[in-house]
């Protein structure tokens, strides 16, 4: 029997979608009982060349071809964007065609509508492909760990901003100049705002919080601070520090409430995020009973982006097989109260400019210490004009007192620049994933017979 697919969008991810669909139709056809059929795609421009093998007539720029069609069952929105994305997603529902779609924006913003929608129309929409590209992230959450209270997510979830922290680690150059590069090579978008400031990574905190954290989280939500304030002396500074500035996603649920945030932070070169380098994604997950997960692997490109799309396929089609829906109460969870001070207690890197003369240093160090920070180490570097850099790691403090301490700073006659604020992860509290699990494997296991 063929199921009768549209797809939505022919660019990067639909042309991988279309080659992986052919490359596995036997496969799919012994696992779901059904030959998957690529009857249309909508794209804007029908004469531009795709780079995939196309039947005859299949490519069309008219919406209803794909969603007026009564023998199309399911829908592949690879269009990208909220609209027309958004309505063409709810008119193929409407119409009782399953969904599946890699649109981490519409699936951030308008999530709940379309899967109250889909409840109501009783098909499914999966989205696996919406955050860490080939990794699965959703499915695993959704279902493999459902039995777990998750407490912590904590993960790289962006390329762009990776590659560019990866690169001015490699070479030392400035942001500015990176992104330059990363533009030109296509890694970063003209308007590179929603990967650079941390709003892209914070969508697709929104739909991991959700799920993990089993509530509906807004992109409100989240605290977001994204890469531009890093400069070339903050990586340097790192390097000595033995760390690497990584731009971080984090979700927390302590007694009831939730904390999220998207942010630069130091992390020690020994923490397993620290060598997840370039385009790679990688997501730390903590559960009450499965203990530290790390998942690691392409976060976006063609034929990965491709992967986990033609994965929910599968799954729509075996689920339409076996009459059963996923798709149930997805969105009737209740709703958790999120943190408004945003910002974790722990260790902070603070670098400041002051000037380059006696008494300057004992009058910072007095700051920290009236504001009840104590410091754990402290670089110093002459610059030119008789200014001085002046780099402090603290022990771990609660942000607030931070926060005074840097108001305090900034007030001295002798400093000219609170430079840059950044947390420095935890080895132990919040990273001890690899040592935890070797630490498992040696202890002895208690016999159940
Ligand atoms: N690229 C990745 O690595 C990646 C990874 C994970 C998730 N995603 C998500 O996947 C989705 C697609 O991304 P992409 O990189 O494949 O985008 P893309 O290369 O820009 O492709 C978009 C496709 O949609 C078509 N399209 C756009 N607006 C349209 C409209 N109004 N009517 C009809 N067709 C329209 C375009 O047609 P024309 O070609 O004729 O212009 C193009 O074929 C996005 O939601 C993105 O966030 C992408």
């Amino acid at each position: 029997m063929d199921v009768v697919m549209g797809l939505l969008g022919c660019g990067t991810v639909g042309a991988g979608v279309v080659e992986l669909t052919r490359r596995r139709a036997e496969r799919i056809e012994e696992m779901t009982g059904t030959r998957p059929v690529i009857k249309k795609i909508l794209v804007r421009d029908t004469t531009k060349p795709r780079g995939v093998r196309l039947h005859g007539e299949v490519l069309t720029d008219r919406p209803e071809d794909v969603l007026d069609d009564p023998t199309v069952g399911l829908v592949i929105e690879t269009i990208g964007g909220i609209e027309p994305a958004r309505s063409f997603i709810l008119r193929a529902i409407a119409a009782g065609k399953h969904v599946v779609t890699a649109n981490k924006d519409l699936m951030a913003l308008h999530g709940e509508e379309i899967l109250d929608a889909a409840e109501s129309a009783h098909v499914e929409v999966f989205y696996e492909a919406a955050v860490g590209g080939a990794i699965p992230l959703i499915r695993p959450l959704k279902g493999c760990l459902t039995s777990n209270e998750i407490t912590d997510l904590k993960g790289i979830i962006n390329g762009t901003t990776n590659y560019i922290v990866s690169k001015m680690t490699e070479t030392g150059a400035d942001f500015e100049a990176v992104l330059a590069e990363a533009q030109a090579l296509g890694y970063a978008e003209s308007d590179p705002t929603s990967d650079v400031d941390g709003l892209d990574a914070a969508r697709k905190l929104t739909i991991l919080a959700s799920i993990a954290f089993h509530t509906r989280v807004n992109l409100a939500d989240v605290s977001v601070r994204g890469i531009r304030s890093i400069t070339a002396a903050d990586v340097a500074y790192a390097k000595e520090l033995n760390c690497v500035i990584k731009l971080l996603a984090v979700g927390r649920e302590r007694d009831g409430v939730l904390q999220l945030e998207v942010r630069p932070s130091l992390v020690p070169l020994a923490h397993p995020l620290a060598a997840v380098s370039d385009a790679f994604n990688a997501l730390f997950v903590r559960g009450d009973a499965a203990g530290d997960l790390m998942f690691f692997g392409r976060g976006a490109g063609c034929m990965p982006t491709a992967s986990a799309v033609v994965g929910d396929v599968i799954e729509v089609l075996q689920n339409m097989r076996m009459g059963i829906s996923e798709t149930v109460g997805a969105t009737r969870l209740p709703r958790k109260v999120v943190a408004t001070n945003q910002g974790p207690e722990g260790r902070y890197y603070i670098r400041l400019t002051a000037k380059d003369r006696p008494g300057v240093f004992a009058q910072v160090a007095g700051v920290f210490g009236d504001a009840g920070v104590s410091m754990e180490s402290v670089l110093q570097r002459r610059l030119a004009d008789q200014d001085a850099q002046i780099v402090v790691v603290t022990h771990s403090v609660r942000q607030a007192e931070l926060t005074a301490a840097a108001d305090r700073l900034a007030l001295l006659e002798a400093v000219a620049a609170v430079d840059n604020v950044l947390p420095v992860e935890e080895m132990d509290a919040d990273g001890p994933v690899m040592d935890d699990i070797m630490d498992d494997l040696a202890a002895p296991t208690a016999s159940l017979s």
